[in-house]
């Protein structure tokens, strides 16, 4: 049966959660699940804003069905072509062929990309500040490429202040009856799924989000509809800012993250120690991750938070141990900027994973390596204690 919720006047949620899918883009595990917002504008018009992935189109099509209420359906914008909203595209055209898509000219050739049709479909292509009106609502669209794909854009109904926001401003995570982020606790309940979806999925584009982020500063903003999680209609600016900070690469506090990759516990036993040392020396907000127990993208989120990392690895093959190795090119592949980083190496006859984290986190802007680095072979010995307090110290330095 239709599930929908109302938004805002004449503005409705018409998506779905899937809370079965282990692997968000087959990559990112999702515990609590994930939305797929969709939106319905009974206006003069009627307008769908995007469509949905098909594990929940089937609630998807009631709602559309139930909100027509045998009406014909004349637009769909689609902001965004990726799958996980876009799936549906298909079926939706050949349920109403007569509909109009506002799309731009990306959009429209990966349509034809994704799907064949059988008669062409009605395009109406925008370009940056169109304007395009439904009867009371008019809406201009935005080009937002590469937030997340080149094609993206997003939408803004100048009447109710609505910003139909793609990816961006999207949250990991199923909604589960309330729809808005003010009903949520967000701070506490939602805002670490929000960082490790930014950071995951748009991380790499800080430049663009930021183009995007100036476009929409012109914008008076009442409410911001994405395509994943909550709406916002209340304390937007507190989002804002945070993809502000996300988008330049700041860390959001002095925080001190210790990833490290241990085969026999050693290295291990080197992260603890230095974890323990800091903790003597007053800094209270360390976390530690074993990096093959936890999946990369949380590590990735929570050095988007913190302004210090510390990795420590063995030497494998001849080289950084392979679930480090991961995590650092996932670290660089997500442009990371601005941190701290010490490095522990150890390696039984042959430390060398050290060098080689040095360099690969050398493509990276404004990164502070350490001069000062923990090598040992094999285990900790009492005689480096000395050694593993001034690495402590050299970290606090302008830890805050
Ligand atoms: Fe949620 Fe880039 O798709």
């Amino acid at each position: 049966m239709f599930c929908y919720t109302k938004v805002k006047n004449d503005l409705y949620f018409i998506g779905g959660s899937d809370r079965r899918l282990a692997l968000f883009e087959n990559v990112y595990p999702i515990p609590n699940g994930i939305s797929y917002n969709s939106y319905f504008l009974d206006d003069e018009k009627t307008v769908v804003i995007d469509t949905v992935d098909k594990s929940v189109s089937k609630v998807f099509f009631e709602n559309i069905t139930k909100l027509l209420n045998k009406r014909p359906l004349d637009y769909l914008v689609i902001n965004h072509m990726e799958p996980d909203h876009a799936a549906t595209i298909g079926e939706l055209i050949n349920r109403y062929p007569d509909v109009t898509i506002v799309c731009n000219q990306k959009t429209s050739a990966m349509l034809k990309q994704y799907f064949d049709f059988e008669t062409e479909p009605k395009i109406n292509c925008v370009k940056e500040n169109d304007t395009l009106s439904f009867g009371t609502h008019t809406f201009t669209f935005i080009m937002a490429p590469m937030v997340h794909w080149p094609e993206v854009m997003v939408s803004y109904d100048c009447n109710d202040k609505v910003l139909f926001s793609a990816d961006a401003f999207g949250t990991f995570g199923a909604i589960n009856g309330n729809i808005f982020a003010d009903e949520l606790n967000f701070d506490s309940t939602s805002l670490a799924e929000a960082r490790r979806y930014y950071s995951n999925i748009v991380g790499k584009y800080g430049v663009q989000v930021q183009s995007l982020l100036s476009k929409a500063a012109s914008l008076e903003i009442d409410m911001i509809c994405p395509l994943h999680g909550p709406v916002w209609r209340e304390n937007i600016d507190y989002y804002i800012e945070k993809y502000k900070k996300w988008s330049c690469y700041e860390p959001e506090e002095n925080a001190v993250v210790i990833a490290y990759a241990s085969v026999y516990g050693n290295t291990e036993n080197a992260a603890d120690i230095v974890a323990c040392r800091l903790a003597l020396k007053g800094v209270h907000n360390i976390k530690m991750f074993d990096v093959s127990v936890t999946h990369p993208s949380y590590i990735i989120s929570e050095v988007f938070r913190a302004s210090h990392i510390v990795i420590a690895s063995t030497t494998y093959n001849n080289g950084i141990f392979v679930n480090m190795e991961n995590l650092i090119n996932d670290l660089t592949a997500h442009n990371i900027q601005n941190r701290t980083v010490g490095i522990i190496e150890n390696g039984s006859w042959a430390p060398v994973c050290g060098k080689q984290i040095r360099e690969k986190l050398s493509v990276c802007k404004n990164i502070n390596i350490l001069e000062k680095q923990i090598t040992f072979k094999s285990s900790l010995k009492e005689e480096m204690s000395t050694s593993l307090d001034e690495f402590a110290d050299a970290l606090m330095e302008n830890l805050g």
